[in-house]
């Protein structure tokens, strides 16, 4: 029996590639690449899998109902024939996510007002008890999308975003989200040679490339997921997905380092790491990255410097010019640097070889590769 159904599961702007091919790994069907998201065909395992295995999705949905809607009158009826006693107990709790892109639909605290609205009246009129609005942990979390007057109503199996992994409990002043960090690495195309963060503040981009050299599962360290919550959970089921995917744990034979010139986010760093269990295979040190050094043999450098509102212009240009001198120092490697900063990026002097749009949060970036030859490019390659 065909037992698949479509997901969706949504990321952010730039990674989309990234996702579709970690989904394919998976054995996904039917992939799709869509603005920030990508779709999908599976089963319940495929679902499982999805949560606790992906790197770069930010959440995974499970799209239970598409339909059109001319206003919220319209909108309120169509969620109401919805059969929600099915989905949740009529004294359970309840929380409904709305991404409203629409001209009829403006305020997408209304829709979610009238959403809950239409859910708990159907339920109270059958049950004489109505759900109650929780953000934390709720038994059932929706996602509406409207598109237009386009609705899709899905149920989010992920619950918390699947960003927060569960290991960093200390953070700096720019943390990066894990799920960009993890898309950083994957679209380095990093493997099989050392791996340095010279301005490393929370050690994201170490933990996660950690993650990735040691296969360890994305959400390896995290409590728990909204679909465990689901009538058709089954928990044999996703302790067999857990088991098989931590069996592919291995060790990793380079080194991953870095350094940062503040103290606490060295701290910071050694904190996040240790949840993390990575103490013996993560070195971080404090250092300005005008004193780094390379360890021994090749390696990928990457870096997420400070940009935006925080720093004062001319310290922000003499920090970037200061890389560049440092990367020349590193020749041989190849550096990648992520920064919203494009005056700044041109001022480390060197002419980047591949340049990807992203964003980190609202902010558009640039995330450039240098290839650190030794002399021009041209003495290189003879
Ligand atoms: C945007 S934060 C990095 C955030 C990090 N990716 C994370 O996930 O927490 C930039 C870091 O660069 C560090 N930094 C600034 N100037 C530096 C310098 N000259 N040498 C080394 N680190 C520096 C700051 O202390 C800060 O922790």
């Amino acid at each position: 029996m065909n037992n698949d159904f479509k997901m969706v599961a949504k990321t952010m702007f730039g990674l989309e590639q990234v996702l579709a091919t970690e989904l394919e790994t998976l054995g996904a069907k039917n992939i799709e690449i869509f603005h920030r998201a990508v779709g999908f065909e599976g089963d319940m395992k495929l679902l499982y899998k999805a949560n606790y295995c992906l790197r770069t999705a930010l959440c995974v949905l499970k799209p239970i109902a598409n339909f059109k809607a001319a206003d919220t009158d319209e909108l309120y009826r169509k969620i109401y024939a919805l059969k929600w006693e099915k989905l949740i107990n009529p004294d359970g709790t309840l929380y409904i996510d709305t991404n409203v892109y629409s001209d009829v639909f403006t305020h997408s605290l209304y829709v979610s007002q009238k959403t809950k609205d239409a859910i708990c009246d159907r339920l109270r009129k059958m049950f004489n008890c109505r759900p109650t609005i929780q953000k934390e942990d709720a038994d059932l979390r929706i996602n509406l999308r409207i598109n237009e007057d386009d609705v899709t109503v899905s149920l989010d199996s992920s619950g918390e975003s699947l960003f927060k992994r569960g290991y960093r409990t200390e953070v700096g002043d720019a943390p990066m989200n894990e799920v960009l960090a993890a898309g950083l690495i994957l679209l380095s195309g990093w493997k099989d040679c050392n791996f340095y963060d010279p301005m490393c503040g929370s050690g994201t981009l170490l933990i996660e490339a950690s993650m990735q050299a040691r296969k360890i599962p994305a959400q390896y360290y995290r409590k728990g997921f909204a679909f465990e919550k689901w009538g058709n959970y089954s928990k044999p089921d996703f302790r067999k997905i857990k088991e098989d995917a931590d069996k592919q744990i291995c060790d990793f034979n380079y080194m991953i380092c870095g350094s940062d010139i503040s103290a606490k986010a060295v701290d910071n760093a050694k904190a996040n790491i240790l949840n993390a269990n990575m103490s013996e295979e993560i070195s971080v040190e404090k250092k300005n990255i005008l004193e780094s050094t390379l360890p021994e043999g090749k390696t990928l450098i990457m870096t997420n410097p400070p940009y935006g509102e925080r720093l004062e212009v001319a310290d922000i240009i003499d920090l970037y010019e200061q890389m560049g001198n440092v990367f020349k120092r590193y020749e041989g490697n190849e550096a990648w640097v992520i920064s919203s900063d494009l005056f700044a990026l041109k001022k480390i002097g060197l002419k980047p070889s591949k340049k990807i749009t992203l964003y980190n949060g609202s902010l558009e970036c640039r995330f450039c590769c240098f290839d650190l030859y030794h002399g021009s490019k041209k003495a290189s390659k003879q």
